[in-house]
């Protein structure tokens, strides 16, 4: 079914301009084979003409083959393949280069692989339908009828402070909570409100993609700092670095936790050059041994870190829910880009996660999760150790849901994603996580969205690959 619409300026009979909408419409496949045309009648009816000029026009259309009559079911649009029309991009829709650099981080949903591995794919089974029903449905009593707040809802950050507060020693209070769409959300808005384009910002190399896209896109001159065993190495940070974005609790992709020495290091370097601290704390959660060090948040004298948190690890990375803790100062900012943007986080999720929060439901689900993860990463790293080929070494995590093996350093070899995806194996290559260096081979495994029975026959799998 499609809307129509007649011109009364158009000096074309009207059997014929209602043949050209519907005749584009099919060769630009926005009716597909088998959809079924409106009655004439009801066009006819809608459009105030006679049935016999809109018989016409489908007529012509049955005639060169586009539609085709079915006794009892109208008219259909034919599966004769319409030859593909080139379509050449218009100057005004040609996309800027800076947009057109950006290179997707994760492929489209593809086909299910046998073991998937993908970092960041958690166990669907494991999401707390029943509970999280319960507090969307509770929510729903309260009213919907207007925007809301851009910082997020008093109720969410008051809960937020509270349990970050608890579960990762944040010191933080409602008023400097921030409620965002995850993690790179919330990069994104600090980064439009204090870089400018072509100022320098720094980032972990390797590090995560999406947040070297986010800032280029934004104009900004992205820096890759190399990290070592204690996290990024400070004196390797331009001088002029507006921003440093770093993952103190459990270094992406390499998996290292920043030592305390480094991160007064780190605070001390950004106090002389004047520059801000985004500490992502993406998966710190899944703590699977050492006890947490504390967060460059807690120990920032003068106010220069903004930490970082998201619900893609603990709950589901598609509820889009993640936050900021900030110095007060960057908030009226951070407030007018957000409403000037979307206006405010979605009011209906962020009922629902408060109660999710204050009702101790996420408390529950995380005693859980913990344990089924854990369960998962010690088998992993076991079954790793015992039959990665020789070249290949597990590097060490202590957090978070994925493990991350590094490959034989001299490799040019060819990236092995494909022809291990053939193999029924979905994982992401290391070297998607350089930017700048020329990449390292190996390879994050992910281990949440893979069952527990699953763990040593992927392991097997991938060995049998990489040793072929
Ligand atoms: C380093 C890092 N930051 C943040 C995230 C989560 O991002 P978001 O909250 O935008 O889903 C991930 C997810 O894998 C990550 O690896």
């Amino acid at each position: 079914m499609m809307e129509l619409f007649l011109d009364p300026d158009d000096p074309r009979p009207l059997a014929v301009q209602l043949y050209e909408q519907l005749r584009t419409a099919i060769a630009e496949g926005r009716l597909r084979p088998g959809d079924r045309l409106t009655p004439s009648r009801t066009v006819a009816a809608d459009l105030r003409i006679a049935r016999a000029t809109v018989t016409e026009a489908y007529g012509r259309l049955s005639a060169e083959g586009y539609i085709e009559g079915h006794s009892g079911r109208g008219s259909l649009v034919s599966a004769v393949p319409q030859p593909a029309r080139r379509r050449t991009v218009v100057a005004a829709l040609q996309p800027t280069r800076r947009a057109g650099a950006i290179v997707p981080f994760a492929p489209r949903p593809g086909a299910a692989s046998e073991f998937d591995c993908q970092p960041g794919h958690l166990d669907p089974a494991l999401f707390p339908v029943a509970d999280w029903r319960r507090c969307c449905l509770r929510t729903l009593d309260h009213a919907l009828g207007q925007y809301d707040d851009p910082q997020g809802t008093p109720g969410l950050r008051a809960a937020l402070a509270n349990w970050v507060l608890r579960s990762r020693g944040v010191a933080a209070t409602a008023e400097q909570t921030f409620v965002t769409s995850g993690a790179a959300h919330a990069v994104d808005l600090v980064a439009r409100v204090l870089a400018d384009p072509g100022a320098t910002v720094a980032v972990e190399e390797p590090g995560y993609p999406p947040v070297v896209a986010i800032l280029r896109s934004q104009g900004l001159r992205v820096a890759g700092v190399p990290v070592d065993e204690h996290g990024i190495v400070v004196e390797a940070i331009p001088a002029n670095a507006r921003l440093v974005y770093v993952t103190p609790s459990h270094q992406y992709p390499l998996g290292m936790v920043m030592s305390r020495r480094r991160r007064l290091e780190l605070l001390r370097w950004a106090g002389r050059s004047g520059a801000a601290i985004v500490e992502d704390d993406y998966d710190s959660e899944f703590r699977h041994a050492a006890r947490p060090l504390e967060p460059l948040q807690r120990l920032d004298r003068d106010g220069r870190v903004i930490y970082v948190g998201t619900f893609s690890k603990t709950l589901s990375p598609a509820l889009r829910v993640g936050f900021l803790v900030t110095p007060v100062t960057l908030l009226p900012a951070l407030r007018a880009v957000r409403q000037a943007v979307d206006w405010c986080p979605p009011p209906a999720t962020q009922g629902a996660l408060t109660e999710f929060i204050t009702e101790g439901y996420l408390d529950r689900h995380l005693r859980r999760a913990r344990r089924r993860y854990g369960e998962r990463y010690r088998l992993l790293r076991s079954s790793l150790d015992q039959l990665l080929p020789a070249g290949y070494r597990r590097l060490p995590a202590e957090a978070g849901l994925h493990l991350t093996v590094s490959g034989p350093r001299d490799a040019a070899d060819p990236d092995l994603t494909p022809i291990l995806r053939r193999h029924g194996l979905r994982l992401t290559s290391l070297r998607r996580s350089y930017a700048f260096e020329p990449a390292a081979t190996g390879m994050l495994i992910g281990f949440a969205g893979l069952p527990y029975q699953h763990v040593v026959p992927a392991v097997h799998a991938l060995s049998s690959v990489l040793n072929s």
